[in-house]
C-alpha cells in the first residue's frame, strides 16, 4: 500500500473566499485538492464546471483530483483537462462507454479514475483496473457533502485492496464521503490510501491539526 494522500473536498470550502481556502490546503502541505463536479442530472445537485477549475489553476499548484458526477463524462473530459485537471475520475454508472472514456481522458493528458456508488459492486471495475490510476469507492450517495460514512462499503474496498495487491497494481484506492478522524482510520484499515474529506477538513478550526489526525 502506498503512502496516504489527503484530498480535501472543495465542496465544503467557503465559496466566497476560494483563493484563501485553497491556500489553506497548501499551507498544511496537503498535496491534492478534490473538486466535485455535479450536473443536476447524474446527481440531484449542481456545483461548478471548467471555468472555476481554470480560475483555481491560476492560483494553485495542488494536484487537482476532479470527481465528475455527471453524465457524458467522455464529452467533458477535454474541457476539464484544458482547465487544469490532473486526474479525472468518472462514474462507472454514468452514461458513456467506460473503455472509450478512459481512452479519452488519457488522450487529454490526465490521469484517470473510476468511481462507484455505494450500491455498485466492485466487480464492474475488474476489467479496467490495469488501465486506471485510481479507483474511488464512494461511502455516501454522491450529490451532497456532510453525509454520514456508510461502513457497508468497506467490504468491497477490502476486496479491491486484495485484488490490487495480488495483481501488483499500484493504482490508488480513494474513499469519499463522511471521512473524519474515526472513519478515516476504518477506511485505511480496509485498504484506502487516499482520503477525500470535505466537512471534516474545511469545517475544522485548525485544518492542519484535523489533517494530522488522519495520518
Ligand atoms: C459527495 C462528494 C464528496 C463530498 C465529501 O458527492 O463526492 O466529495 O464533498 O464531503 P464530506 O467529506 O463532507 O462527506
Ligand atoms: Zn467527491
Amino acid at each position: 500500500m502506498q503512502n496516504l494522500i489527503l484530498s480535501p473536498s472543495l465542496l465544503a470550502a467557503d465559496f466566497s473566499d476560494l483563493k484563501n481556502e485553497v491556500k489553506k490546503v497548501e499551507d498544511c502541505h496537503i498535496p491534492w485538492l478534490h473538486l466535485d463536479v455535479m450536473d443536476g442530472h447524474f446527481v440531484p445537485n449542481i456545483t461548478f464546471g471548467p471555468p472555476l477549475v481554470a480560475s483555481l489553476r491560476k492560483v494553485s499548484n495542488l494536484f487537482f483530483d476532479v470527481h465528475l458526477m455527471i453524465d457524458h463524462p467522455k464529452f467533458y473530459a477535454a474541457a476539464f483537462a484544458k482547465s487544469g485537471a490532473d486526474l479525472i475520475c468518472f462514474h462507472a454508472e454514468a452514461s458513456d462507454d467506460i473503455d472509450e472514456t478512459i481512452e479519452e481522458i488519457k488522450n487529454c493528458g490526465c490521469q484517470v479514475g473510476i468511481a462507484i456508488r455505494p450500491g455498485t459492486d466492485e466487480t464492474v471495475l475488474l476489467p479496467y483496473l490495469e488501465k486506471l490510476d485510481l479507483v474511488l469507492v464512494m461511502t455516501v450517495e454522491p450529490g451532497f457533502g456532510g453525509q454520514s460514512f456508510r461502513s457497508e462499503c468497506m467490504e468491497k474496498l477490502a476486496r479491491l485492496r486484495q485484488i490490487c495487491d495480488e495483481k501488483g497494481l499500484t493504482l490508488r484506492l480513494e474513499v469519499d464521503g463522511g471521512i473524519n478522524d474515526k472513519t478515516g482510520k476504518i477506511a485505511r484499515e480496509n485498504g484506502a490510501d487516499t482520503l477525500v474529506a470535505g466537512t471534516y477538513l474545511f469545517g475544522s478550526a485548525d485544518m492542519e491539526k484535523a489533517a494530522a489526525a488522519l495520518y
